[in-house]
């Protein structure tokens, strides 16, 4: 089909469906070069494009990448509206890019405490990547684990409530259909940058038999190649789910 970005054929075997990524150290990484720590962020940002568009080369469908977390409103005023800002200008200067690489945007997290110009942004974004199919990549915004799970079992609550579904029914399947990401496959590969070990409540149900990569670069020092022996790496992996290795 003319004009329809076509996945390339170079794909890793094995390679993981679903990554998710908890893009860490855009702050040391520009204090490492004595600058403010918007400075890293900035040069994060800048980041994303490279990975994206080497989704479909190596065969990565769906892309999850943390941008700011419900505990993220902790840091210093300036630190918040710089990245607040960031998020809009991003979504401003990346929009025809994605639309023409053929990535379908989706935001997770709880919108209703982010400014109302970045909220539209998002909506318009969502919509005017809806028609894409070639890598499905979605940006955790306010976006906690925790935060989730807890609007999710409200509105399953609102439901018992109301007499839609039977408490008897809440099963395993039920609760990720009122999750932020119920129309996504579980993750099958998450990385974190910068060195630290911990999840930091990203995507804490749907992470259950998530591989894990914790790796010292820096962010915005990471490449489609570091990203693509990730996922090359991922094909050697055993995943028993509980189960025996056979
Ligand atoms: C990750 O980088 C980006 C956000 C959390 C918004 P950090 O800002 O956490 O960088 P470090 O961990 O302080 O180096
Ligand atoms: C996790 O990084 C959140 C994002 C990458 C957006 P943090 O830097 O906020 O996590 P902690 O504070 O080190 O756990
Ligand atoms: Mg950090």
């Amino acid at each position: 089909m003319a004009g329809v970005p076509q996945p390339q054929v170079n794909l890793i075997p094995g390679c993981p469906r679903h990554v998710a990524i908890i893009m860490d150290g855009n702050g040391r990484w520009a204090t490492q070069r004595g600058r403010p720590r918007l400075y890293g962020h900035h040069a994060g940002a800048r980041r994303v494009r490279e990975i994206v568009e080497s989704c479909p080369q190596i065969g990565v469908e769906y892309l999850t990448i943390f941008a700011f977390s419900t505990e993220n409103w902790k840091r210093t005023q300036v630190e918040v509206a710089g990245l607040m800002t960031l998020f809009r200008r991003y979504i401003v200067k990346e929009t025809r890019a994605l639309i023409t690489s053929g990535v379908r945007v989706r935001f997770i997290g709880d919108r209703l405490r982010l400014d109302d110009k970045l909220i539209a942004l998002m909506n318009d974004l969502e919509t005017a990547t809806a028609q894409n199919t070639l890598v499905h990549l979605t940006i955790a915004l306010n976006y906690g684990g925790r935060d989730e799970v807890a609007r999710a079992t409200k509105r399953l609550a609102g439901d018992v409530a109301e007499g839609r579904l039977h408490p008897d029914d809440v099963d395993e399947e039920t609760l990720p259909r009122y999750l932020d990401t119920h129309v996504l496959p579980d993750p099958d590969l998450v990385i974190r940058t910068s060195g630290e070990a911990r999840i930091s409540n990203f995507l804490l149900w749907q992470s259950a038999y998530s591989e894990y990569e914790f790796i010292d670069t820096l962010w915005p020092d990471f490449t489609s190649d570091e990203f693509k022996n990730l996922c090359a790496a991922f094909g050697g992996r055993d995943r028993r789910y509980g189960g025996v290795l056979g």
